[in-house]
């Protein structure tokens, strides 16, 4: 008879990559059993190839740009005994508003904003039972209006707020994380289209920043600005006045 207890089950959201990379590696740690989700099966792979136990992890995939997708990845989900949720997968667009795809516009929305509603709605009954827990990857593009990532912002706000709101509606029952990166070397800007950039000052590493996360979980949850240098970018939002920084945000996105 097998006495070892049952490892406690966290779904992660965008492991392929980047922030999903480090938070597998970060999540083993713990030791947490992962279902670790992506769309690329190549790249997911190397986020299992990366972990100490891969016998522990599962892979699952879905697109989550589509509700139909989105829908039967819940309908996959619904026997699984699920402790956490990383809402990580997203993806930013640049560009003129009136340029870009009013189709990828919408799936900016759908996959930083609405699906993570969708996944953590149907979860939830789950999460509470267990008193688990939802780490929430918003941004600070989320604090204020992007001019050339206007629709991305606007999707990080919605985050932002939703997220911080069901923080306290959820209290004492599901631990609720918001996490609130600035700029950090992933695949994000290539996959936005953003031109080539010289490198931001505020830029910080990915480790720092999913490791910062998982400190403000332990403290209990939280709104969570990683590394001193986000936070000096934070602190900058609340200090200039609006129309100052849509200036400086628009020269330096512009290109
Ligand atoms: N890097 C930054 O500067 C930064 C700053 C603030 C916030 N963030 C946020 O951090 C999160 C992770 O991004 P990252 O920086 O790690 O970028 P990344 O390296 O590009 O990773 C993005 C992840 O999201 C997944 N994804 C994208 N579109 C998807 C879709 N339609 N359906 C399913 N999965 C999808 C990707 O999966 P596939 O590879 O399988 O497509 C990938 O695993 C995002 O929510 C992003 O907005 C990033």
């Amino acid at each position: 008879m097998n006495n070892t207890p049952a490892l406690k089950t966290v779904l992660l959201t965008g492991a392929s990559g980047g922030f999903g990379y480090e938070y597998a590696q970060q999540l083993e740690a713990l030791g947490y059993a992962l279902l670790l989700h992506g769309r690329d099966k190549a790249r997911l792979k190397l986020t299992m190839d990366a972990l100490l136990h891969p016998e522990r992890h599962r892979c699952v995939f879905a697109d989550l740009s589509s509700r139909k997708a989105t829908e039967a990845f819940i309908d996959a989900l619904a026997d699984e005994e699920i402790f956490g949720l990383v809402n990580n997968a997203g993806f930013g667009v640049w560009g003129d508003f009136s340029k870009r795809e009013s189709i990828a516009q919408a799936d900016v929305v759908r996959v930083d904003l609405l699906t993570p509603m969708m996944l953590t709605h149907a979860l939830l009954p789950c999460l509470k039972k267990n008193q688990g827990f939802v780490i929430n990857v918003s941004s600070l593009a989320g604090e204020s209006p992007m001019p050339y990532m206007a629709t991305y912002a606007a999707a990080k706000a919605g985050m932002t707020y939703w997220s911080e709101a069901l923080r306290i509606e959820l209290e004492g029952q599901v631990h609720v994380v918001t996490l609130a990166p600035g700029p950090s070397p992933t695949g994000f800007r290539d996959i936005s289209g953003a031109p080539k950039g010289k490198g931001s000052f505020y830029s910080t590493s990915a480790h720092k920043v999913v490791a910062a996360s998982l400190v403000c979980l332990a403290q209990g949850g939280g709104y969570c600005v990683p590394g001193i240098r986000h936070k000096l970018l934070w602190l900058t939002q609340k200090i200039v006045p609006r129309f100052l920084q849509l200036k400086i945000l628009a020269s330096y996105l512009k290109k």
